[in-house]
């Protein structure tokens, strides 16, 4: 039992990119994206940068938290798209904000926010920090191939982050597990100019492959799995659960979920229509929205759960203690 969520933020870039006009250069259709996933439109980078993105949603997180970034004992950012291989994304974020408290990236893909949340309750919990800013911030745009229908119709870019104060009830649960099977969904490193380098794990080009209908399989088992015994090891029923905000990769699979569960689908959220799959950024920008149409109250149970490369499954159940705010990002 160790922290509050106690700000959330989130920053997209200016450009839509529509369904159809993906199908002006791809052999796609508004009908197939938005019937498969839900998909309706997402948000892509053009003169953003990630370190700007991460800056704004940090900033609105921040404020809408009422503390300075010099409050900051820790920044933990989850990316898998980051700007610069080094340093971490978390650092030129720290930069930008004027903190000077550690940062570091957590690497865990779509289930990223989840890793970085734990790995920020980890120094909430011994006392090695009081306050810190979990971002997951996202340029997936930047490892699509933009021939490959299969796969870049699927995903945008996005920054949101949640500030986190120890002491409270959260996390109720928290588990992370990986199911290891990297060609699932892989990215493979660039290839750098080593004369001495034979082997064939980096690539000139370093865009994204994925193995959609077996990923499907894995997430709708997993997630299922996840909550339930999430509900059997707490002992907290599934109606009592007051949202549920689970990995935004595809309407089917959260609907899927839902079904099997038998869980109430207006306390789950669906918020990929207009930003795509934004990677590990989907739980933490369905939260500031939430949080900012006021539909996150004190005392309610929330459940998160990511999934994805790894391929990883993570999920958790918190409270929410954060007063109401009907403020836009
Ligand atoms: O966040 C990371 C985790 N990722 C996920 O959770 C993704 C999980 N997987 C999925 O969401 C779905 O499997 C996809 C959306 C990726 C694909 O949907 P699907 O219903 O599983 O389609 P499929 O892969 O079985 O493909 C069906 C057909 C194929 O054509 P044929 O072989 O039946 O002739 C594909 O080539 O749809 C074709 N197709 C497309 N057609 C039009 C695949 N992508 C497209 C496209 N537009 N963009």
């Amino acid at each position: 039992m160790s922290y509050t969520i106690i700000g959330t933020g989130s920053a997209l870039p200016a450009r839509s990119v529509t369904n159809d006009e993906l199908s002006t250069f791809l052999d796609t259709s508004d009908e197939w994206i938005s019937s498969r996933t839900g998909i309706r439109e997402r948000r892509v980078c053009t003169t953003e940068s990630l370190d700007e993105l991460g800056e704004s949603a940090s900033r609105r997180a921040l404020e809408s938290a009422g503390i300075a970034p010099e409050d900051l004992d820790l920044i933990v950012c989850s990316s898998t798209t980051a700007d610069h291989l080094m340093p971490a994304e978390a650092c030129a974020v720290a930069e930008r904000l004027g903190a000077s408290c550690p940062a570091f990236d957590v690497s865990a893909a779509c289930s990223g926010f989840v890793f970085a949340l734990d790995v920020a309750d980890g120094y909430l919990s011994r006392g090695r920090a009081k306050t810190a800013l979990v971002l997951s911030a996202e340029k997936c745009s930047r490892i699509m191939n933009w021939e490959d229908r299969t796969t870049c119709v699927l995903f945008g870019d996005a920054a949101a982050a949640v500030v986190v104060r120890a002491g409270g009830e959260s996390p109720l649960w928290c588990r992370l597990r990986t199911i290891p099977n990297v060609a699932a969904i892989d990215v493979p490193g660039v290839a750098g100019n080593s004369p001495f380098d034979q082997s064939v794990d980096s690539a000139p080009g370093s865009y994204m492959t994925m193995r959609g209908r077996s990923v499907y399989r894995f997430a709708v088992t997993e997630v299922t799995r996840e909550l339930r015994q999430m509900s059997e090891q707490t002992g907290v029923p599934l109606d009592q659960v007051d949202h549920f905000v689970l990995h935004q990769a595809n309407e089917r699979i959260v609907d899927a979920v839902v079904e099997r569960l038998g869980v109430d689908p207006s306390r789950v959220v669906l918020n990929l229509a207009h930003t795509g799959n934004v990677s590990s950024a989907c739980i933490p920008l369905a939260l500031d929205g939430m949080a900012r149409k006021g539909e996150l109250k004190p005392g309610e149970l929330v459940a998160l759960v990511g999934f994805g490369a790894g391929l990883d499954v993570a999920s958790t159940l918190v409270r929410w203690e954060a007063e109401p705010k009907a403020t836009p990002s």
